[in-house]
């Protein structure tokens, strides 16, 4: 059985991936800070949904996670979802959004790095912008924000060469209605969802280090 982690699961993206990834019959540890909104999803997949109630942007949250995991043995697919939006330009935003979108992203790929490598086709998705994208960026603004998601982009780049055993992608999952991308947005959740995860499921050791759009798109660093 495939075991996936994701991150952000209480709503967005992250609650979708979950749902996407039980109805695919994995088994999915959902991580979150509060995990009252995977209640109902639990009781419909008892077996196979495994929350984990942790604030993996807390000190030492991602030591306790690498932890929780690596007493279940294996992990084959790693999503990185959770991650914030701010346009505020303060030395604080710029450090928040760092810390949340770049640095826990990263340090959670490395300590589940042992776990991964124990699986057939391990593999690690990112979720990422097309608001990262430097060749793209023709409207400015959201300094924090989109240099964080650059961050890591390039973090991700260097993991994708230092470690050759392991498929990493980063995924835009297109302007989607969630709490994030607001009511205008043109993608609804499911439609995001099942494209990210269909582009998860084809990640292989060929195509490791992509970045592309949750239509499967190649898109502009
Ligand atoms: N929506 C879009 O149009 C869009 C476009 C491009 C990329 N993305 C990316 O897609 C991912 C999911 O976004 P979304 O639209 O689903 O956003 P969302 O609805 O705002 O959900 C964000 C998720 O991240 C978690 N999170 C936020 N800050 C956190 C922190 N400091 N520590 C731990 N968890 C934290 C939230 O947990 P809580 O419930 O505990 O707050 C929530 O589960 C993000 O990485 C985002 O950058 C979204």
């Amino acid at each position: 059985m495939v075991t996936t982690l994701i991150t952000g699961s209480s709503r967005g993206i992250g609650f979708g991936l979950v749902t996407e990834a039980l109805k695919a019959g994995h088994k999915v540890f959902a991580v979150a800070r509060n995990t009252a909104s995977l209640k109902k999803l639990k009781d419909e997949f008892p077996d196979r949904l495994l929350p984990i109630e942790l604030d993996i942007s807390q000190p030492g949250g991602v030591e306790k996670l690498a932890g929780e995991i690596a007493k279940h043995g294996t992990l084959d697919i790693l999503v990185n979802n959770a991650g914030m939006m701010t346009q505020g330009e303060s030395a604080k935003d710029l450090a928040d959004s760092f810390w949340v979108n770049a640095t826990v992203p990263f340090l959670l790929t490395k300590a589940l790095l042992p776990v991964l490598k124990k699986s057939s086709s391990p593999r690690v998705a990112q979720i990422s912008t097309m608001m990262s994208s430097i060749a793209d960026n023709t409207s400015g603004g959201y300094y924090a924000y989109r240099s964080s998601k650059s961050a890591l982009n390039m973090l991700t780049k260097s993991l994708t060469i230092d470690h050759p055993t392991v498929s990493f992608a980063l995924i835009h999952p297109g302007w989607v209605k969630t709490d994030m991308g607001g009511e205008n947005a043109p993608t609804e959740i499911a439609d995001s969802v099942r494209g990210i995860f269909k582009v998860i499921s084809a990640m292989s050791l060929k195509t490791s280090g992509q970045f592309v759009n949750f239509k499967g798109d190649a898109l502009p660093w």
